[in-house]
């Protein structure tokens, strides 16, 4: 017997300004993980190395807990640098400027700015047209939209984890699948998507592997799922325990777990 999975609402704003983004615990649990990837990628370094020097001024929409911010602010100290999210908790211990908003409609006079940082994000806009006109309308003619996102094979080992232990937690051969955050806006299908709004598209592939010895990191990402919880079709601790259960007995025979991650950067331009 199969267990379908229910649909996930990853773009409710109620939940992800209430619950997963109200501060940055469960984003930073996600974040971590990536400390066991190699190649590791400094990933502000490199949206730093395709920002032009004329660069004055940006947006980091969706800026979370201002990973990027943070890097673009000490390194880029003449240009103005505005946070901007669609949760105000997260946006609480960051340095201003910072401002909260729904990418859908941004408070912004239009052509305000050479630079818009939409990384990680456009996969949570229920209105992504919207969103990305309203990019398209604060950028400079010729500004700059970097995003990024991940691809639909991205930790793929996670998703078979998960799967197994819900499907041993409800008693089917196969469980309902993790939350796929970025399937909405993948990176498969990113290029296509932004098309129509913007020019010079290029996409820079960050292809790596994670590698742990020790359950800890990976428990920590899938918790940091919480929030959607309620629509996983599966009770979440339980099955949080089982996939700790079946890693263990995954390091004790092999030594490590590895995860495939397959994410990426898009570079384009808003036609004069
Ligand atoms: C996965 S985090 C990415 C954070 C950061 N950009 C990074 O890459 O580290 C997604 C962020 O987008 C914000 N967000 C989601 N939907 C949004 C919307 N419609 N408008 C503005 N921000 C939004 C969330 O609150 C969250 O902080």
């Amino acid at each position: 017997m199969t267990s379908q999975p229910e649909e996930v609402d990853t773009t409710s704003r109620t939940k992800l300004a209430g619950s997963a983004y109200k501060d940055e615990a469960d984003l930073a649990a996600r974040q971590s993980l990536y400390a066991w990837q190699q190649p590791s990628y400094d990933l502000p370094g490199i949206v730093l190395e395709h920002l032009p020097a004329s660069t004055t001024s940006v947006l980091d929409l969706g800026c979370g807990n201002g990973k990027f911010l943070h890097r673009i602010r000490l390194e880029r100290t003449h240009a103005l640098t505005i946070g901007a999210d669609i949760s105000p908790g997260i946006l609480t211990p960051l340095p201003p400027p910072t401002v909260a908003v729904d990418a859908a409609a941004l408070p912004f006079a239009s052509g305000r700015f050479d630079v818009v940082l939409a990384l990680h994000m456009l996969y949570h806009v229920a209105e992504l047209p919207a969103a990305l006109d309203e990019i398209r309308r604060v950028l400079v003619p010729d500004g700059l939209v970097f995003v990024s996102t991940n691809a639909r094979t991205d930790k793929a080992e996670l998703d078979d984890l998960w799967s197994a232990a819900a499907a041993d937690v409800l008693g089917v051969t196969k469980g309902p699948r993790r939350v796929a955050l970025s399937e909405r806006f993948a990176l498969e299908d990113a290029p296509r998507l932004l098309e129509p709004y913007f020019e010079q598209i290029t996409t820079v592939d960050l292809p790596g592997v994670i590698t742990v010895r020790e359950p800890g990191p990976v428990l920590a990402h899938l918790r940091s799922y919480r929030a959607w919880a309620d629509e996983g079709g599966v009770p979440f601790d339980a099955t949080i325990d089982r996939a700790h259960e079946l890693l263990v007995r995954h390091l004790d025979r092999r030594g490590e777990f590895t995860i495939s991650c397959r994410g990426g950067i898009i570079v384009a331009r808003k036609s004069l």
